[in-house]
C-alpha cells in the first residue's frame, strides 16, 4: 500500500493544469482553464480546470475529480497505477508499505485479468478459426481491437501461462479464470470466443465466452469477484459514454449484440451482464445519458426484461424508450437482414417507456374488464409517481386516459399526493410546477450552503462562514449535519470534525479522505468549481454578502420544508371536497390555498 503521505506528496508535485495540459490544449479563462471535454463529444468546451483548487470538472457530462482521477480515466489506470505514474513524472520514489490485504487482492485480480485478456487476444490473432468466426459475425479488425476480442484455446493453456507470469493458482481461481483439479489448475474458458469486460477505468473485471457452435451452454461468464459486480457494471459503457453525443445510450441484452452493433457503426451501445438492469446501473447511466433506448430481444424474456429495465431507468429520472422490430430475434440479426440504417430508424422511433409499458400490461389481461383496467392504472400510477416532473406526470395521465378510455380526472385519482405534486392541476394555476420548483430549490439551497462552506475553507472567511452556517442553522433548530442529501451531510460532518480539531488545511484532509472515491470526488469538484460566466469580470466577494446568502438559503429551506407538506395537505382536502361536492368547504379550502400560495411567493422575493 502507498502511504497517504506519499500520495499527498505526489499530488502536490503534479500540478493539475500542467498534467492535463499535457493531454489537452487548455485555454485560460480568468482563474481557470477550459478545453473540449475528453470524456464526451462536444463542440463548445465545457471542461474546466481549476489550478487554484487542483480540480477539473466538465459542465457537459458531469465528470470531475482530482489529478489522479484524470490520469486514471485518460490512461486506463487503476488508482495505484495513476499514483505510480504521477510519482514517476515528478521523480518521486515510491516504496510500498505493508500491503492492505483487501487492496492488494483487488489489484492481483485485476492484474490476472489483464494478463488473461492479453493472452486470449494474442491467441485470437493466431487462430484462423476465431478470425473466421469473427468475420462471419460481421466483427471487423478495428472492432476486434477496440473490444480486445480473444480466443480461449482451453485445457490448461491460460493457467500455465499465468503461472509462468508468477500468478498464483489461488488468484486464478478467485478471478474465475481457472478451477482446481487433481493435477492442478485447469482453464474455465475452453474453446471459446472471448469478450473481456472493461469497467469505466478500463480495468478488465471479467470475461464472457461464447462457443463456436450450437453446443451448450452458449455463454460462460466470470463469476462475481471483489472487482466484478454484475449489477454495477455495464459492458462497453467505457466506450458508449464517449459516443453518446446526442445524450442517448442504447442498452442491449448481451456481448454479441453490443459488439456487432458497434461494428456496424452504432457506438453508443452498452449491454447488461446477464442480469436484469438494476437501479445501480440506471444511476450509472444517468451520469452519461439523458435518454436510454432499451433494445432487447424480441422474445418474452426480452420484453419482460425491457419492462424491468424501463421501470428502473424511469425511476432514476431518465427518459426511457423501447426499440421494437419484427421478424428477427435481436439487433444483430436485424442488421444482417435489414441493414444498419433501418436499425437507426427503429432507434429513432423508439416508443416512450410509459406507452410501451401500458401496451404491455394491456395485453397481459382483458383490458376491457373494468377490474383489470383498474389494476393496470394502479400499477402505472405507482411507476409514474416516481417522476419529479409535473409535465411528464401530466402527460402520462393523459396517455393512460386516452388509451384506456378513462376520464383524466378518474385516472388522476389513483395518484397519491407526493411532494405536493398533484396529477390534476387547478385550472388557471400552474401550481404543480411551483411546488416542484420549491422542492428542488431545497436541494439547491443545501447544495449552495455546502458549496459555500467548502469554498470558504482555507480562505480568510473560513471561520466566519463556518460559524455563521452553524449559528443560522441552530437558530432554526437544525443540526449542522441535518441535510436531506446524505453526501452533503457527510461532507458537513467532515468539515465540522476537522474544524473542531483545529486543523489548518481542512479541504486537503477531506480530499485525502476521499482520494480514491470516484463518486465523492466528482461531487466535491462539482461543489468547488462554479460554472464560469462568459465575459464576467471577477468581482471581489464581500464576507457580509456571503453571510447574507447563507441566511437566505437557511430561511429558504425552513420555509419551504414547512409550506410544501401544508400545501400537499390542502390539495388533498380539495380533491376530497370536490368529490364530495362540498361547495362551502371547497371555497374555504381554496381561500387557504391562495393564502399559502401568496406566502410561498413572498419567500421567493
Ligand atoms: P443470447 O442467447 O440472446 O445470445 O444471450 P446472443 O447475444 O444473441 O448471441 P448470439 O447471437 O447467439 O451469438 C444474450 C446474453 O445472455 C447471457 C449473456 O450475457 C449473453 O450475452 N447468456 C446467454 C448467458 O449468460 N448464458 C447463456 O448460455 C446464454
Ligand atoms: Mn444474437
Amino acid at each position: 500500500m502507498i502511504s497517504p503521505d506519499k500520495i499527498d506528496a505526489v499530488k502536490n508535485a503534479n500540478d493539475i493544469a500542467e498534467v492535463i495540459g499535457g493531454y489537452l490544449t487548455l485555454k485560460r479563462t480568468g482563474a481557470n482553464f477550459k478545453a473540449p471535454c475528453p470524456f464526451h463529444q462536444e463542440k463548445t468546451p465545457s471542461f474546466v480546470v481549476s489550478p487554484e483548487k487542483q480540480i477539473y470538472r466538465c459542465f457537459g457530462c458531469g465528470e470531475g475529480g482530482n489529478v489522479f482521477t484524470f490520469v486514471q480515466r485518460m490512461e486506463n489506470f487503476s488508482f495505484v497505477e495513476a499514483v505510480k505514474h504521477l510519482a514517476k513524472r515528478a521523480g518521486i520514489e515510491i516504496e510500498e508499505s505493508r500491503p492492505d490485504p483487501n487492496f492488494s487482492e483487488k489489484e492481483s485480480l485485476l492484474g490476472a485479468n489483464r494478463e488473461t485478456m492479453n493472452y486470449f487476444h494474442e491467441k485470437f490473432k493466431a487462430s484462423e478459426k476465431a478470425k473466421i468466426y469473427a468475420k462471419e459475425r460481421g466483427i471487423d479488425d478495428a472492432t476486434v481491437e477496440d473490444f480486445k476480442i480473444g480466443y480461449a484455446p482451453g485445457d490448461v493453456s491460460v493457467s500455465v501461462y499465468l503461472k509462468s507470469k508468477g500468478i498464483s493458482e489461488d488468484i486464478m481461481a478467485k478471478a474465475g479464470i481457472a478451477g482446481h483439479g487433481n493435477s492442478g489448475a485447469y482453464d474455465m474458458f475452453r474453446e471459446r470466443f472471448m469478450f473481456p469486460i472493461f469497467n469505466l477505468y478500463n480495468d478488465i473485471i471479467g470475461f464472457g465466452g461464447r462457443v463456436f457452435d450450437d453446443s451448450l451452454p452458449k455463454y460462460i461468464n466470470s463469476k462475481e469477484t471483489p472487482v466484478y459486480i454484475k449489477g454495477r457494471n455495464l459492458y462497453n459503457l467505457n466506450n458508449a459514454r464517449k459516443n453518446a453525443s446526442d445524450g442517448t445510450i442504447i442498452i442491449v441484452e448481451g456481448y454479441m449484440d453490443c459488439v456487432t452493433v458497434y461494428a456496424a457503426g452504432i457506438k453508443n451501445t452498452a449491454a447488461t451482464l446477464g442480469t436484469a438492469l438494476t437501479p445501480d446501473q440506471a444511476k450509472l447511466l444517468k451520469r452519461y445519458a439523458e435518454r436510454v433506448a432499451i433494445m432487447y430481444d424480441m422474445d418474452d424474456a426480452g420484453r419482460a426484461g425491457a419492462i424491468r429495465a424501463g421501470d428502473n431507468l424511469f425511476s432514476e429520472g431518465l427518459e426511457a424508450a423501447v426499440v421494437s422490430f419484427e421478424e428477427v430475434k435481436d439487433p444483430d440479426d436485424y442488421i444482417k437482414k435489414f441493414g444498419v440504417d433501418a436499425l437507426r430508424g427503429k432507434i429513432k422511433s423508439a416508443q416512450p417507456f410509459i406507452e410501451y409499458k401500458l401496451d404491455y400490461l394491456a395485453k397481459q389481461g382483458d383490458i376491457n374488464n373494468a377490474y383489470y383496467k383498474e389494476k393496470v392504472i394502479k400499477e402505472m400510477a405507482e411507476l409514474i409517481e416516481k417522476t419529479e416532473s409535473p409535465v411528464v406526470r401530466d402527460n402520462a395521465v393523459k396517455i393512460i386516459s386516452k388509451k384506456l378510455f378513462v376520464g383524466y380526472d378518474v385516472v388522476a385519482r389513483y395518484f397519491k399526493v407526493k411532494n405536493g405534486l398533484l396529477a390534476k392541476p387547478e385550472p388557471g394555476h400552474d401550481f404543480d410546477d411551483t411546488l416542484a420548483m420549491k422542492n428542488r430549490s431545497i436541494d439547491e439551497a443545501e447544495r449552495r450552503i455546502v458549496s459555500m462552506a467548502l469554498n470558504a475553507l482555507g480562505t480568510e472567511n473560513e471561520v466566519v462562514i463556518l460559524k455563521h452556517i452553524q449559528e443560522r442553522r441552530e437558530l432554526q433548530e437544525m443540526k449542522y449535519d441535518d441535510f436531506k442529501n446524505t453526501i452533503y451531510a457527510e461532507l458537513m460532518v467532515k468539515i465540522k470534525t476537522y474544524f473542531k480539531a483545529g486543523e489548518k488545511n481542512i479541504l486537503k484532509h477531506i480530499e485525502m479522505d476521499y482520494i480514491d472515491n470516484d463518486e465523492i470526488n466528482r461531487i466535491i469538484s462539482e461543489l468547488l468549481v462554479q460554472k464560469p460566466v462568459e465575459g464576467a469580470a471577477k468581482k471581489k466577494v464581500h464576507t457580509a454578502d456571503l453571510m447574507q446568502e447563507i441566511t437566505d438559503y437557511v430561511t429558504t429551506i425552513v420555509q419551504k420544508s414547512k409550506t410544501v407538506p401544508e400545501m400537499a395537505e390542502i390539495s388533498q382536502k380539495i380533491l376530497q371536497a370536490e368529490s364530495e361536492k362540498n361547495a362551502g368547504l371547497l371555497r374555504e379550502l381554496q381561500e387557504q390555498k391562495k393564502k399559502l400560495q401568496k406566502r410561498m411567493h413572498n419567500i421567493e422575493e
